[in-house]
C-alpha cells in the first residue's frame, strides 16, 4: 500500500485527490492548518479516512514533523493562498506560503524522504501577459500578479531541486479547473451561487469585473486524475494541464442563467442605478469596478498535447458539463439552506 502526503488537504484539489488516492488503496495523511475553530472545509467528509497532521508551509518544523509521521511515497503540495485578488492585498504572506513554503517542503524531502516523489502545484497564471497562443510547457513566463510571481519561483525551485539533487519532482503547470467545491470568492462560484440564489429569490444582482477576460476551464476531478499520473512515470517532468478551449466570464454567465431558464439585462460600466430597474423578471447583471485588478490576465488557453500523448491524459467533463455541474449543485444548496 503506497502512502500520500497533501498539502492544501482542505481545498478544493486536494479533497478531490484525497477521495481518488483512498480509492486506489493508499494510505492518505493530510496536512491542515490550525484556526481558531476547527474547521475541515472540502475535506471534512474525509475526517475518518484521513490521518490529519497539523501544520503550516511557512512553518518548517511542521513540515518535517508531517514528513516523519507520514513517512510517504509520495507529497502532493497544493497548499497556498490561492486567489489572485488577494495577493495584492498580502503580497508577502502570498510569497511566504506560495514561494518559500516550496522551498521549505523541498528542503524537508531532501533531509528526510529524498525517495519520495513530488508533485508541485503550478499554474497557468505564470503566463499572464501571455507571449504565446495556445500556452505549452516551453511557452516563456510573464506572470501578472503577486500570485503569479510567487508561483513561479515555486515553480522553479521545484526544477532546481531535481536538477540540483536528483528528487523526483514534477510541476503541473495547470489551466483554471472549477467544481462544486470551489471557493466562493472565484468568479465560476460566484455565478453559479448568484445564479441559484436569485432563481430561489435569494438574491436582487450579480455584480462582477472584467466580463471579457477569457479562461480555459476543466473540472478539477479531471485534473487530479493528471497530478497522480505524473508521479507515477519513469522520469519526472512537468506537465500543462488545460482543456484546449477558452471562454469569457460573460459566456459562463450566459450559460450558467440559462440553466435555469432565467434572461440577462446586462448593465455595462455607467449604467443608472439598479434601483431603477427593480421589478425586472430578468437577472440583472452589473459590471463593478470594484472587482477589477491591478494588472489583468486578459486570456489564457493552454495546449495539453503533451499531458495527453505522454501520460494518457485526457479531460471528461466538457465546458457545459462544468456549468451545469455548478448551478444544479448551489441550486439544491440554496433550496435546502
Ligand atoms: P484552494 O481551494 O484555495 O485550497 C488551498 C489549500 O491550501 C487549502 O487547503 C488551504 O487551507 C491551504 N493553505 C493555505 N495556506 C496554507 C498554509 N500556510 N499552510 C498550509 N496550508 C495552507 O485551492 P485549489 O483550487 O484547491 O488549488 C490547489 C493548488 O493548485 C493551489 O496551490 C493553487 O494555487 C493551485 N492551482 C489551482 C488552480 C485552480 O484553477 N484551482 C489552477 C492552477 C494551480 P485552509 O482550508 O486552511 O485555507
Ligand atoms: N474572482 C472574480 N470575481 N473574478 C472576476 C470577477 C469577480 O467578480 N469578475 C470578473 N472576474 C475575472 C477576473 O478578473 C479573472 O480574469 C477571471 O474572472 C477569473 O478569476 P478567478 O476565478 O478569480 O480565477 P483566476 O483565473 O484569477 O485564478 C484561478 O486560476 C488560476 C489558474 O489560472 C485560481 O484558481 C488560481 O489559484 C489559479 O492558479
Amino acid at each position: 500500500m503506497k502512502t500520500a502526503l497533501i498539502t492544501g488537504i482542505t481545498g478544493q484539489d486536494g479533497s478531490y485527490l484525497a477521495d481518488f488516492l483512498l480509492s486506489k488503496g493508499y494510505s492518505v495523511y493530510g496536512l491542515v492548518r490550525r484556526k481558531s475553530k476547527l474547521d475541515f472545509n472540502n475535506a471534512e467528509h474525509l475526517k475518518d479516512k484521513v490521518h490529519f497532521i497539523f501544520g503550516d508551509m511557512t512553518d518548517q518544523a511542521s513540515l518535517i514533523r508531517a514528513m516523519e509521521i507520514a513517512n510517504p511515497d509520495e507529497v502532493y503540495n497544493l497548499a497556498a493562498q490561492s486567489f489572485v485578488t488577494a495577493s495584492w492585498e498580502t503580497p508577502l504572506s502570498t510569497a511566504d506560503i506560495n514561494a518559500i513554503g516550496v522551498t521549505n517542503i523541498l528542503e524537508t524531502i531532501r533531509l528526510i524522504k529524498p525517495k519520495a516523489r513530488f508533485y508541485q502545484a503550478s499554474t497557468s497564471e505564470m503566463f499572464g501577459k501571455v507571449q504565446e497562443i495556445p500556452q505549452k510547457e516551453s511557452t516563456p513566463f510573464y506572470p501578472r500578479s503577486p500570485y503569479g510571481v510567487s508561483k513561479l519561483y515555486g515553480h522553479w525551485i521545484t526544477k532546481n531541486y531535481r536538477e540540483s539533487y536528483g528528487l523526483y519532482a514534477c510541476s503541473g503547470i495547470l489551466f483554471n479547473h472549477e467544481s462544486e467545491r470551489r471557493g466562493e470568492e472565484f468568479v465560476t462560484r460566484k455565478i453559479s451561487t448568484a445564479v441559484a440564489k436569485i432563481k430561489c429569490g435569494k438574491q436582487d444582482i450579480l455584480e462582477l469585473g472584467n466580463l471579457d477576460a477569457k479562461r480555459d476551464w476543466g473540472h478539477s476531478e479531471d485534473y487530479i486524475k493528471a497530478m497522480w499520473l505524473m508521479l507515477q512515470q519513469e522520469t519526472p517532468d512537468d506537465f500543462v494541464i488545460a482543456t484546449g478551449e477558452n471562454h469569457s466570464i460573460r459566456e459562463f454567465v450566459e450559460l450558467a442563467f440559462k440553466e435555469v431558464d432565467i434572461e440577462i439585462e446586462w448593465h455595462g460600466l455607467g449604467a443608472k442605478e439598479y434601483a431603477t430597474f427593480k421589478g425586472t423578471d430578468k437577472a440583472v447583471v452589473r459590471v463593478n469596478p470594484q472587482f477589477y485588478r491591478p494588472a489583468e490576465v486578459e486570456t489564457l488557453l493552454g495546449d495539453p498535447s503533451k499531458a495527453e500523448s505522454d501520460l494518457g491524459w485526457k479531460r471528461e467533463v466538457s465546458f457545459l458539463e462544468l456549468v451545469k455541474r455548478m448551478v444544479d449543485h448551489d441550486l439544491k444548496w440554496i433550496q435546502k439552506s
